[in-house]
């Protein structure tokens, strides 16, 4: 009996599929990494372009928010990372978090509408279908970001842990349709050079409306636990940081950094 091969990423198939850009200056795929954050951390630090993208079709130790795992099983989904150099002043960095889930979103809606919650999770019909993992690292001229991306595409729900069935979903569990993953990565990458190419020619003011575009989160009454504590308030918008700006009961502002966002009684409550 002939024995399947599993579908791979491969970096030329890859490449054939990315418009001429900066991105993809560098492609490299592997089976199985601990994470491809921290392979394209090490690659980043021995120098390597902005633009270098590293690809794994399982990961080990995939690592979420918050300290969190990223569940990562073999040749269904996308685990990806990319290698940027912003040359922006430091405090202005973390805006590329919030750029990664609008590109990550946009990707997302080619196959099927998905929204943004922030900062960056994207989701279809409140099930999350993609997270994104920013990392931050060097000094000076070696600075660096390495935009971590993971996408369930073809997973089935036995394909995720049981606790996460209720809140994940894949494209095929959505759409019924197998997705090329080689086309999606090579679709992802576009959105975040679009995105990136914005960023520096015109800042953060086209990023932060296409954000609240698919995030719909305005006026929303939130509740956010964060690591700190938990806080209740309404969404004002983003603050240049890409912090979220809340206004509390008391009619004070308070501007979220990190945490588990839920809106309070779903979409459009607080607009009712
Ligand atoms: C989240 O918790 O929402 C962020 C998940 C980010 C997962 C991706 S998979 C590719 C990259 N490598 C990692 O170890 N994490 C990110």
């Amino acid at each position: 009996m002939a024995c399947e091969e599993p579908d791979r990423i491969l970096p030329a198939a890859l490449r054939g599929c990315l418009e001429a850009g900066w991105i993809g200056a560098r492609i490299e795929c592997a089976d199985e990494v601990d994470s491809t954050n921290a392979w394209a951390a090490e690659l980043a630090r021995a120098g390597a372009p902005e633009g270098t993208v590293v690809i794994a079709e399982a990961q080990r130790r995939g690592r979420g928010r918050l300290g969190r795992s990223w569940v990562s099983p073999p040749h269904l989904n996308l685990y990806l990372s990319v290698v940027l150099r912003p040359t922006v002043p430091e405090p202005l960095v973390p805006q590329v978090s919030l750029l990664a889930g609008v590109a990550t979103c946009d990707a997302v809606g080619e196959w099927h509408p998905a929204t943004i919650k922030w900062p960056n999770d994207v989701l279809i019909g409140g099930r999350k279908v993609a997270g994104v993992l920013p990392e931050m690292a060097g000094e000076g001229a070696g600075r660096f970001v390495v935009l971590g991306i993971g996408v369930n595409l073809n997973a089935a729900a036995d394909d995720f842990p049981a606790e996460l069935r209720d809140t994940a979903v894949s494209l095929w569990l959505a759409t019924g349709q197998r997705v090329d993953r080689t086309r999606f990565a090579a679709r992802l990458l576009a959105r975040i050079e679009a995105w990136c190419d914005t960023w520096r020619r015109e800042g953060f003011a086209p990023i932060a409306a296409a954000w609240h575009e698919r995030s719909g989160m305005i006026g929303e009454r939130i509740h956010v636990q964060a690591p700190d504590g938990a806080v209740e308030g309404v969404v004002l918008g983003l603050a240049d940081d890409g912090a979220l700006r809340l206004q509390l009961a008391s009619g004070l502002e308070h501007q979220v950094v990190a945490g588990d966002v839920t809106v309070i009684g779903g979409y459009g409550a607080g607009r009712r």
